[in-house]
């Protein structure tokens, strides 16, 4: 079996593997928006076409909400699963954008060319390596070197609300020896790594209501409960001086980082200051006793994502709101119960409102935390496959981001999930004007052909 000659065939490929790329990300799949649900579907339907020409057997499969693409095809060696998701964030605020966020485009930077549109990075560009390095080796052997499930996901942005029922009903199908999820980054730019700790992800939503109707500000303030000031002071009370969470039983299930860990992230010598400073910011603001990546990787947050109410157009208005609403989500670690923080957070809420106000809640999903062990030989041997590829050695890393699949592949399937992803920390995820960079994608092929190689 010749590695070098699908490298080579990936390198001479690259042009159109762009193309295709480029008309994946045209589509705009955006999940939690029922305006863009054909989109979706169109989506799904353009990644079945395409796996269907590499002859992989791929249908599109229903679910309550955004479809599901599964595929198989047959080969010798151990039984892979590939996971990634089709589906993207919303593009606001749309004018920070310099290019239509669906008319993508290949720009040269300071750093290189790079891939500019919503989902390049997140994660139609990281699906894509996949793909592409299975296309380049069957060009090159006219097979595939193991047999492979493909599992793609189109609500991931939304918390995927039909994966795990899917996941439950269709458990012999998805079974595999490893599950390889392509939707996570490099560390710090130039070095690849292999993600062993997810956070957990908590999302509410709060509406505080007061007055039944807007109601003139000189007339009633003094006298009436402005919701707006009730939530404020519930959102300033979620954190105490030190940067703790202060909701009762936040901690339950928080570990402290095992030794081993530790010290392999001590090694990795992250430099949060330039992490900081790219985005215009110097100070950690995490728990004061945590290292900058604890803070990051191991520790459990909360952030307010979004709050408004009252008057926020143009010019001003002298309004007491009748409501005032926040957005609140909570990063899980180790074992920590979201349930149980969801129920305490609400108490907490309710327990804190003044009289003449009321609470409504929304969920937004609730995911534990995962974590994977590495003492099954194939973690080393993708290493180094990425070692090799990267020409620097891969590292064992956290990741502060949310993809709950991977603890249903070790809860649901008994799978091991193995996480490997391309992105860059200066991509722009969710963000206006996101961008995945060339290298990333072209290394991200090559990558994944060498794990191919190594792994069966
Ligand atoms: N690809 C991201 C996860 C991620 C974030 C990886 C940052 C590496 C760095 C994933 O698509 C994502 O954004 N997940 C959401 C969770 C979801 C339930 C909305 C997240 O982490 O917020
Ligand atoms: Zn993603």
């Amino acid at each position: 079996m010749s590695l070098d000659a699908v490298l080579s065939r990936i390198d001479t490929d690259l042009p159109a593997a762009t193309d295709r790329l480029l008309d994946l990300l045209r589509i705009p799949s955006i999940s939690t928006d029922p305006a863009f649900k054909d989109d979706c579907d169109t989506a799904a339907d353009w990644l079945v076409d395409d796996l269907n020409s590499l002859g992989v057997r791929t249908e599109k499969r229903t679910t309550p909400g955004h479809p599901m693409v599964v595929g198989h095809i047959d080969g010798p060696g151990p039984h892979l699963l590939f996971y990634g998701h089709y589906d993207v964030q919303p593009v606001d605020p749309i004018d920070l954008w310099d290019n239509d966020p669906f008319d993508p485009r290949i720009e040269d930077t300071a750093k290189g060319p790079v891939i500019r549109g919503r989902g390049s990075s997140d994660d139609k560009g990281q699906l894509m390596t996949f793909i592409e390095a299975c296309r380049a080796w069957k060009a090159v052997h006219g097979s595939l070197p193991c047999k492979l499930t493909f599992f793609l996901e189109g609500e991931e942005e939304s918390g995927s609300p039909s994966l795990v029922p899917f996941m439950q009903a269709h458990a012999d199908e998805l079974k595999s020896d490893l599950a390889l999820i392509c939707d996570t980054g490099l560390f710090e730019s130039k070095t690849p790594a292999i993600v062993t700790m997810l956070r957990g992800l908590l999302g509410e939503e709060i509406t505080v209501t007061g007055p039944k109707i807007d109601l003139h500000s000189g007339m009633y303030g003094g006298i009436a409960m402005n919701p707006i000031r009730a939530l404020s002071s519930v959102v300033a009370a979620l954190h105490d001086d030190t940067g703790r969470v202060t909701v009762p039983g936040f901690y339950d299930g928080v570990p402290e980082l095992p030794d081993a860990i530790e010290a392999q992230w001590q090694g990795l010598s992250f430099d949060h200051a330039s992490f900081l400073g790219d985005v215009g910011l110097s100070t950690p603001a995490g728990e004061q006793d945590r290292t900058p990546l604890e803070m990051i990787w191991s520790r459990p947050t909360c952030e307010v994502n979004g709050i408004w109410g009252g008057y926020t157009g143009d010019g001003f208005k002298t309004v007491l709101p009748s409501a005032a609403h926040a957005k609140i989500s909570f990063r899980l670690v180790g074992t920590q119960d979201p349930l149980a923080i969801r129920d305490n957070f609400r108490a907490m809420v309710r327990d804190m409102l003044p009289s003449d106000c009321e609470v409504t809640f929304s969920d937004h999903g609730a995911s534990a935390a995962s974590m994977t062990e590495t003492d099954d030989p194939s973690f080393e041997a993708a290493r180094q496959a990425l070692s090799e590829e990267w020409q620097v050695p891969a590292a064992y890393v956290g990741c502060g981001g949310s993809i709950p699949i991977a603890g249903h592949f070790q809860s649901i399937l008994g799978s091991t999930p193995m996480l490997i992803g391309f992105g860059k920390d200066d991509d722009a995820l969710h963000s206006p004007n996101e961008k995945y960079d060339m290298e990333s994608f072209h290394k991200g092929i090559r990558s994944w052909a060498r794990i191919l190689a190594a792994l069966t």
